[in-house]
């Protein structure tokens, strides 16, 4: 069945339909750049929205982050976790209500995407701490975080087209990301990377969106595609969020020799993850 330019054009536009990056989220950024930002500026800027707070609170107590003592309110959570890494929280916690719905294009159940999101957030923040790159260290989490957003959009067209990216899965053993864009001309990863302009993300976490399934094409920024590439290789192969395209997940070689890793410490990276992270947090 041919695929309708006036669906792909409809793909392309609801780009637009997605909500815009929360105001908070924006706003914080911006202080945080400030060169007089204290911890009261920013608690008092995530303390106006309680709902956000208590959210961030609770992902600041994971056990991920080794926090002896419990951090009950947001100036506590700048003073033990940094701007950075709070900054990385309440991005995680104002975006959850989008991204714990339903998708059904994927066959991914409710939560299924904010379950595979955050873990390879904590992945992507984890490969990064032996990287040099300080701009490097301070994105992983957002860039593993928002990695899949794409799939936010396709999600609501895909369905028309589901039977045809099957047929070329099941017929010419295609991967159902290689079908997706065979039959659509792009993908979620390409999808996602307008998703992350639109949001004004620095270039470098457009292309690590862009660039996840197939980092080997990546001309900059090797990095930081490297890590999302593998933190989400990572989360899949620990089953965490795989819809009806995360059966089979090549991983990339030159993405291990980039980071100086062998297929082994992938284990070593769930390993940790598994006793560190706990996505139903904020459902609670
Ligand atoms: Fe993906
Ligand atoms: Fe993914």
């Amino acid at each position: 069945m041919p695929i309708s330019l006036e669906l792909k054009r409809k793909i392309v536009r609801s780009v637009d339909d997605l909500p815009p990056i929360p105001r908070v989220v924006m706003k914080m950024k911006e202080l945080m750049m400030a060169p007089n930002c204290s911890a009261k500026h920013i608690a008092d800027l995530v303390s106006q929205d309680q709902a956000l707070a208590s959210k961030v609170l609770k992902l600041a107590n994971s056990p991920y982050f080794g926090v002896i003592r419990t951090i009950s309110s947001i100036q506590q959570g700048v003073a033990f976790l940094g701007f950075n890494t709070l900054h990385n929280l309440v991005l995680a916690s104002s975006l959850f209500g989008m991204y714990e719905k339903e998708l059904k294009g994927y066959k991914m159940a409710k939560g299924a995407l904010w379950e595979h999101s955050i873990y390879s957030a904590f992945a992507a923040q984890s490969l990064a701490e032996s990287v040099g790159n300080k701009a490097v260290r301070e994105t992983a989490f957002t860039a593993g975080l928002i990695h899949d957003v794409g799939k936010l959009v396709m999600s609501l067209y895909i369905s028309e087209v589901f039977q045809s990216i099957m047929d070329l899965v099941e017929r010419d053993g295609l991967q159902f990301l290689e079908a997706e864009k065979k039959l659509l001309g792009f993908d979620h990863a390409e999808i996602g990377s307008e998703v992350a302009r639109k949001w004004r993300f620095p270039p470098a976490l457009v292309n690590a969106i862009r660039y996840h399934h197939a980092p080997q094409l990546a001309s900059s920024d090797a990095d930081l595609v490297s890590i999302v590439h593998l933190s989400d290789a990572a989360c899949l192969m620990m089953g965490k969020g795989s819809g009806v395209d995360g059966g089979y997940y090549p991983i990339d070689g030159l993405a291990l020799q980039t980071l100086k890793m062998k297929e082994d410490d992938l284990q070593k990276l769930i390993l940790r993850l598994t006793s560190s992270v706990n996505p139903a947090i904020l459902e609670v």
